[in-house]
Formats: structure tokens, sequence, C-alpha cells
């Protein structure tokens, strides 16, 4: 008999995503992983939890962490012979992450950005107020040939009350990646509130971990146990199975 006020079983695992296209894996070049050992510490929990394909996703800021593609693709080379000689059975690959501030600037027109499949540009921006050129530079990433993916838009609390301006970006042809983190209320209720709101909404493309350290992957798992995030992520679909 349908009941109304069945619950939805909790997730269990992440293995319906099957890739995480946000994390900070590589050992020691911004606020992810410490060491490598860490690096194999937070990819092991990773793939417990369901994933079988991991994009990290290195900060890219101008004065805290200017990392450049060639540091990168270095630190993923040592972190997937690492892998291999533990012998754990996931494929992990780099992009990054880039803050759009007065440094992203020279990057966009000169430099060579790292990008997640399909030319896309995993994008974030400050958490107090957006950048005076944030159109600017997400047409500017579209002229080039690159799609604009958004990192967490839940966290940008400024669009709160100003929701319309989602729609916009949207419009605009930018993709949004939901931290599931916020769902639990790890970054604060108001975060959790506008999660949910986008999500409802339907204007989540991917949803990714952010995964930095153990304290996120402890609230990851609590996710994975809960039947209230379970019945909010289940109805909605996602992209992150198309990116590889
Ligand atoms: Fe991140």
């Amino acid at each position: 008999m349908f009941n109304l006020f069945k619950k939805t079983p909790p997730l269990g695992n992440f293995a319906f995503l099957g890739t995480d296209m946000h994390a900070h894996l590589l050992p020691g070049i911004d606020d992810g992983a410490k060491d490598i050992e860490d690096s194999l510490s937070l990819i092991t929990q990773l793939q417990q939890m369901g994933y079988r394909h991991l994009i990290t996703t290195p900060h890219i800021m101008a004065d805290l962490y200017p990392n450049t593609p060639s540091i990168i693709r270095g630190k993923l080379e040592e972190v997937r012979k690492a892998i291999a000689a533990a012998g754990i059975d996931i494929t992990i690959d780099a992009a990054a992450e880039y803050l759009m501030d007065e440094g992203f600037e020279p990057l966009l027109e000169e430099g060579e950005l790292l990008t997640l499949p399909g030319n896309r540009v995993l994008v974030e921006m400050s958490f107090i107020s957006a950048p005076p050129k944030l159109e600017q530079y997400l047409f500017r990433l579209q002229t080039k040939g690159y799609r604009p993916l958004l990192a967490h838009p839940e966290r940008y609390l400024f669009f709160h009350d100003n929701f319309k301006k989602y729609h916009e970006l949207k419009e605009r042809g930018c993709e949004f990646q939901l931290n599931t983190l916020s769902l639990t209320g790890y970054y604060g209720k108001p975060t959790r509130e506008n999660a949910v709101a986008l999500l409802k909404a339907g204007l989540i493309d991917y949803l990714g971990t952010d995964l930095h350290h153990d304290r996120h992957a402890d609230h990851l798992r609590a996710a994975l146990e809960s039947s209230s995030i379970a019945k909010l992520l289940t109805s909605n679909t996602f992209k992150n199975q198309q990116l590889h």
C-alpha cells in the first residue's frame, strides 16, 4: 500500500554518482591533504564511500595558493604512484578550483586553465561578496571555449535574498556544483536552507564532496545515513556520471 509517510532509505554510499569532481586531495599544496599519507587516507575513505573516480581540484588563489598546472600535475603523479603501490582500486585525475579574484584575470587571458571533462572550469568566489567582474569572467570563459562551473553556490549567502541571481547565472551558461556537506548543516543553517532551495529549484548539476580533511569525511558518512538527505538527493538527477 502506498504510504505517504514512508521514509526514504538512507543512501548508504555514493556509488550513484561514481565520480567526485571537487576535493582537495593532493599533498601539501593547499588547505586539503597535508602529506602523502593524508592523501592516501582521504582517497581510501572516498573509495569506501562508493566513489570509483576522483577528480581532485586544488585551490588556485594568487596570494594564498599560487598553484600552477605543472605543480598540480607533479603532485598528481606522486599520488597516482602511491595509490598503485598501496593497491587502492580507484582512478584519480586533477583539475583545479579557481578563485575569481583579480589574480584570475591574467590566468584567464594568458594561461592554460586546468579543466574538468568537457572543458569545464571549476570556479569559486569570495564568501563575502561577488567579484565586481563576475559576469565578465563568465562571459570570457565561454568565449575562450570553456564552460564555467560554479563551486558551492549555496555558500554564497549574499545571493540568498536575491535568489533570481542564481537563475540569471544558470541562464548565462554557468553550471552549479553543490557541496553534499551543506545538506548536513556542516556550514550552518542558512547554507543548508540555501542548499535545499537550490536543489528544489532544480538548479544543481553536480554534487561534490569538497573534501579537505577527516572531519569532512566524518560528516559525509553521516550524510549517507540520513533519510532526509536521501530524499532530497534522490528526487534530483546529477551529471557526475558524465564526467569521464
Ligand atoms: Fe573546494
